[in-house]
């Protein structure tokens, strides 16, 4: 029995500890997958990414191939989405075909509506500004390594709210856990439907046990949010001088792609206290555990 993995608003406690342990027991197990792969191997996944993606992308590719999986990538560009095809169309035929599961980005609000209409697994791998579950899961996977209580612990989201799946996610996922949620940045990129309380960018630094810095998404902004990279680094960036207001176990975290100087000083990425590459690493575990949870629940 599998199941969809839609977003994080509406994931159990139960089912998050789940992912966590087995993805922890599948970075420590890697050699030992053969049992997996024997139940797994006549299994296929297709991963239709219809959104420019890097990290996401190969993560899932690598769990999938790890996993002993058969994958199919699919290239929007040479399919018939180009002549005029539904997505609910193209997953109704790959589902015809014999596929099991589905990863998919999108800038679509649309895979609830789809997931409600076809037996095919679908995993989101980044819905418009909706949600980006399995981003939002390696973040707490990465956290969890360096606290081991969640309890209380103070979260610093900063940078564009407004436009940020990863934000979204993040805020419903750790709120559950018990994480104390801080937002900062300009006032025009925060929300008010996110239950976390606003402090200026100083104060949520000092303040924070994992700050997360967010990328600003030119890409999806449809007016003039920001007066120019310069002025947003100096304002609400995480830079070099504000680097030492952090506290000395506070960690750093960035989804990534990073605009390097605008959100983030370049020295700041690779800092010791980021662990932004680390993020990247552990992604692959939370993508095994989260493809298995959707193949065999
Ligand atoms: N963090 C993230 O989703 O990166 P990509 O867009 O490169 O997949």
């Amino acid at each position: 029995m599998g199941k969809h993995l839609l977003g994080c608003i509406d994931m159990k406690i139960d089912e998050i500890n789940q992912i966590m342990d087995r993805a922890a027991f599948l970075q420590k197990n890697e050699r030992e997958l053969s049992d997996l792969h024997l139940r797994l191997q006549k299994k296929y996944i297709a991963n239709l990414f219809l959104e420019p993606s890097t990290r996401t992308r190969f993560s899932f590719e690598i769990a999938e191939k790890r996993l002993g999986l058969q994958v199919l990538n699919f290239e929007a560009a040479k399919s018939s989405l180009q002549k005029g095809e539904s997505l609910y169309d193209t997953l109704k035929t790959i589902e015809s075909l014999g596929v099991d599961a589905a990863v998919i980005r999108t800038n679509e609000d649309i895979l609830t509506s789809l997931a409600d209409k076809l037996n095919i697994k679908i995993i989101n791998a980044g819905e418009g500004k909706k949600e980006h579950p399995t981003q939002a899961l390696l973040d707490l996977f990465t956290i969890k390594k360096y606290f081991t209580d969640l309890k209380g612990l103070k979260i610093a989201i900063i940078g564009d709210i407004a436009h940020s799946r990863v934000a979204r996610s993040n805020t419903y996922l750790l709120n559950k856990m018990g994480a104390r949620l801080i937002f900062s940045g300009p006032k025009n990129l925060m929300v008010n439907d996110l239950a976390g309380e606003y402090l200026p960018i100083n104060e949520a630094i000092q303040e924070a046990d994992v700050v997360m810095m967010l990328r600003i998404q030119f890409e999806r902004m449809e007016e003039r949010y920001i007066n120019s990279k310069e002025s947003y680094n100096k304002d609400f960036g995480l830079t070099e001088e504000r680097l030492k207001l952090l506290q000395p176990h506070a960690i750093i975290l960035h989804p990534a792609p990073v605009n390097r100087g605008v959100e983030m000083d370049d020295i700041v990425v690779e800092h010791p206290q980021s662990k932004i590459f680390e993020q990247i690493t552990n992604g692959v575990y939370i993508r095994m555990a989260v493809i298995e949870h959707a193949l065999e629940g």
